[in-house]
This record gives structure tokens, sequence and C-alpha cells, in this order.
């Protein structure tokens, strides 16, 4: 148990790094916190009009995820589970900046790519699907976040699957601000500026 623990810590450190926060302030954008959503993640940092440095984002958040469960997996799947938990809860309460963090929806897709491809699979193409119909990142990632555990479980996986349970009950309490949004109609569409 205390490797467990050590492997969750070790997933939380990395997956602390707000690289939204990080790469908006290195390109001289100010704060990506004081516009928009007020999120640091891709989707709010594309909303500084800024595509190359949301891509960045979504990539990086994404590696942390990815990187941090294929380093732990070394010692074990059970390792590679709690390193992912502790990355994707690390991305919404990181300890550098005050726990205020993301909504985690990159990590989430990055700790998935480690953890089962085809389960990232099922979340990019949901994901890509709701946002061509409907331009929402929020709703895109609730819908996609919603068909993960039920892939993960039809694909035998079930401790992921259980994992994921959990992971996107977080995502949902973190999109509450997104999801009255989108019920009053007011919600932000992509790359639209807020
Ligand atoms: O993936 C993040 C997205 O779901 C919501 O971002 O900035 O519109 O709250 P934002």
């Amino acid at each position: 148990l205390p490797a467990l623990l050590a492997a969750l810590i070790f997933g939380y450190l990395l997956g602390s790094i707000p690289f939204g926060l990080v790469l908006t302030r290195l390109a001289g954008l100010g704060d990506v916190r004081a516009i928009g959503s007020g999120n640091i993640g891709a989707t709010n940092v594309l909303r500084t009009g800024n595509k190359k440095l949301a891509a960045a984002t979504l990539l990086l958040d994404m590696l942390k995820g990815a990187a941090t469960v294929l380093i732990a997996g070394r010692w074990g799947p059970e390792f590679a589970l709690a390193a992912g938990f502790g990355a994707f809860l690390g991305h919404l309460y990181p300890i550098w900046i005050g726990f205020k963090g993301g909504k985690g929806v990159a990590t989430y897709l990055g700790v998935l790519i480690g953890l089962a491809w085809k389960g990232a699979l099922v979340f990019a193409l949901v994901w890509l699907a709701v946002a061509f119909a409907t331009r929402y990142s929020s709703l895109s990632a609730l819908v996609a976040a919603i068909a993960v555990p039920v892939a993960l479980y039809l694909f035998g996986l079930h401790d992921t699957a259980l994992l994921f349970v959990v992971m996107t009950v977080i995502v949902f309490i973190k999109h509450r601000a997104n999801i009255s949004r989108l019920l009053s109609g007011t919600e932000g569409k992509i790359g639209a500026k807020g």
C-alpha cells in the first residue's frame, strides 16, 4: 500500500504542472485565469486567440497523464492506475498554484491513452463527433466521458472502467458551471472569445 501511495503522489506532482498557465505566461499573454471561463485548460487558452498555444496546452496536459501512467506501469498495472489517478487529481488540485486547477479533460484523456488506448480512441471519436455537431468543448467532453467507462467495461477492462467511473463523476462535478451555462444557452463555443 505505501508503494501504491507513492505512485499516486508521483502522479499527483507531475499532474500538478499547470501547462496552460505556464505557456500563456511564457508567451506574454498574461494570466489565462483572467479571461473566458477562467480555466487553465486548452479550451480557455484558445480564447486568447493563440491556436498553437492551445494545441501545446492540450498536448502537454495529455502527455503528463500518459507519461505518468507509462512510467508507473513499469512496477505493475495497479501502479499505473494509482499514478494515473494521481495525475488527474494533480491537474485538478495543483500543489504549485494554490490547489486551484483545471477541469481535467486533457489529463483524463492522457491517462486513458496510457492505460487503454482503445478507450482513448472512443473518447476522441465521441468528442470530435459532438464538437463537430455542437461546437461546445464542455459538452463534447461530458458526452465522451460517459462513453469511456461503458466502453472500457465492454472491452473487459473492469478495473480501469471502475477508475474511470470515478474520474467521470469528478469531471462532471468540475463542469457544474459549464452545465448550467449549457442549460441556459450561454456556454461559449469552441474558439469564441469570451
Ligand atoms: O475541457 C475543458 C472544457 O470542457 C471546458 O473548458 O474553459 O470552456 O470551461 P472551459
